[in-house]
């Protein structure tokens, strides 16, 4: 079959439109005889009628695996080097206290970006000394909290900073562990918004006024300076913007050494994931191997010694493990411009469970979860139900041609940032994350309900 017109270049007719790309598809996604989708021994089926959709399903066993590969390769490499891995967890990604249990056991420390993620972290029964705070605007309580629970470290992200933890320390009677946020300018290739090291935007400090907040910091006797830290951006596929940020720190972080002790250098997250199967990433091993080489050749470049290295990965570990199921509501043949049709299919969620494709023209794919099909593949755009033409889920992919109202549709590698920017736009009620693993289903979050949706309506009279 040819190729659609309408469809984007990148985008190639499938050889099986029922086919589970393994790049993209959470790690025990299988076809079942009959030609049902099953994560991790369920049925798509099964979980639709149990649970409802739209329903997050969270393959737990290939969260574990990703944590517990992360870690393995990052120490590995490390090792290999004369030096040690810290890996953080980015709990923005997605953090329930199940999954802070999941990262924690498998030897992970958790970042929290908020008072509010750090109440989850905590509610898991996470230990504060394996957490790091975040943020550029942390206030007054967050900053309190996280000082008075003991957590092992605060990014600090601007000056005035500097004295709203310190006072917090001296307060709680303690010495508080602190790294500093550089803006390194690097420019990373990914969206604009998920960027986060070009001159021009609020996070860090310039690379040339980080010395004199080292100063400060050092002055205070309730901080300890951990090392400098650099996020260049999310859903980066080269390790260039990594070398180049590392490099440019590096230099930095030799100088200060000179002043007293500089045990870490943090390098952030931001590895990216398949989201098509066109999408190519970087293997976690690949990328500690290169992670260990920058550094350790940094290092010798300087004459200095190769320090113990953080990162923080959070759409690595949790973006491929989950699949949103959708139920197929209207399906509309579009004419487009008298030339080709394209294939609107809509579902019952949409935008408010994943604004990223909306938010950043972020690829998915998506296949018919249900059954398998023999039909030709037709291209298709899987879109939502909410009141705006910019709310998709799937710009474009194909799908068997027969895809009909009441089949199930599953988009995979959605574990990264969906529930955690999800919304209750149109008062749709949030969708439960429904963890899977042997065969068997649990909820770890639980759906919303229309009573959830009034609950905060202080007008409602019965
Ligand atoms: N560390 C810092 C300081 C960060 O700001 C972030 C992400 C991470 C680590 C984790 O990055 P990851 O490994 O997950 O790429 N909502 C956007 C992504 C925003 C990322 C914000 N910071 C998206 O849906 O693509």
């Amino acid at each position: 079959m040819s190729a659609n017109p309408l469809a984007p270049s990148w985008l190639a007719v499938p050889d099986d439109a029922n086919g589970l790309p393994a790049a993209v598809w959470s790690r025990n996604a299988a076809r079942s005889e009959s030609g049902e989708l099953t994560i991790a021994g369920v049925g798509a089926t099964a979980l639709a009628e149990r649970f409802g959709t739209p329903v997050y399903v969270v393959d737990e066993a290939d969260v574990k695996a990703r944590a517990a590969g992360i870690r393995a390769s990052f120490d590995r490499e490390f090792a290999r080097v004369g030096s040690a891995a810290k890996v953080y967890y980015a709990g923005k990604a997605f953090l329930s206290t199940e999954v802070a249990r999941w990262v924690t056991d498998a030897g992970l420390n958790i970042d929290v970006a908020s008072g509010g993620e750090l109440a989850v972290a905590l509610a898991a029964g996470v230990d504060a000394a394996r957490l790091g705070l975040h943020g550029n605007n942390k206030s007054l309580a967050e900053i309190d909290r996280a000082v008075g629970v003991g957590v092992g470290a605060i990014v600090i992200d601007s000056r005035i900073e500097i004295e709203r933890v310190a006072d917090a320390a001296q307060r709680h009677g303690r010495v508080q562990p602190v790294r500093l946020r550089i803006n390194s300018g690097v420019h990373a290739s990914t969206h604009e918004y998920l960027a986060t090291a070009r001159e021009d935007q609020k996070f860090g400090i310039p690379l040339a006024d980080a010395a004199d907040h080292v100063a400060l910091i050092r002055a205070h006797p309730s901080l300890q300076f951990l090392g400098l830290h650099s996020h260049i951006g999310s859903q980066i596929f080269e390790s260039d913007g990594f070398a180049e940020a590392a490099r440019r720190l590096f230099a930095l972080h030799a100088e200060l050494l000179e002043g007293g002790p500089v045990p870490e250098l943090n390098l952030g997250g931001g590895f990216g994931i398949a989201y098509t199967s066109v999408d190519e990433p970087l293997s976690i091993d690949e990328i500690a191997v290169r992670f260990a080489d920058i550094v350790a050749g940094g290092a010798a470049e300087l004459g200095i010694p190769v320090p113990v290295v953080a990162i923080e990965p959070g759409r690595s570990i949790i973006g491929p493990s989950t699949t949103t199921l959708y139920t197929v509501g209207t399906i509309k043949d579009v004419l487009v411009d008298g030339a080709a049709t394209r294939k609107y299919v809509s579902v019952d969620g949409g935008m408010s469970d994943n604004v990223r494709p909306s938010l950043y023209g972020a690829d998915y794919s998506v296949r018919i979860a249900n059954r398998a099909s023999d039909a030709e593949p037709a291209l298709v755009r899987i879109a939502g139900k909410h009141c705006e033409s910019g709310d998709i889920v799937v710009r474009a992919d194909y799908l068997p041609s027969d895809v009909r109202p009441g089949d199930l549709v599953g988009v995979p590698a959605t574990g990264a940032y969906g529930w955690a920017m999800s919304s209750n736009y149109n008062y749709l009620a949030r969708p439960p994350v429904v963890a899977v693993l042997d065969g068997e289903a649990r909820v770890i979050v639980r759906g919303e309900t229309e009573e959830d949706l009034l609950s905060r309506d202080m007008g409602v009279t019965r």
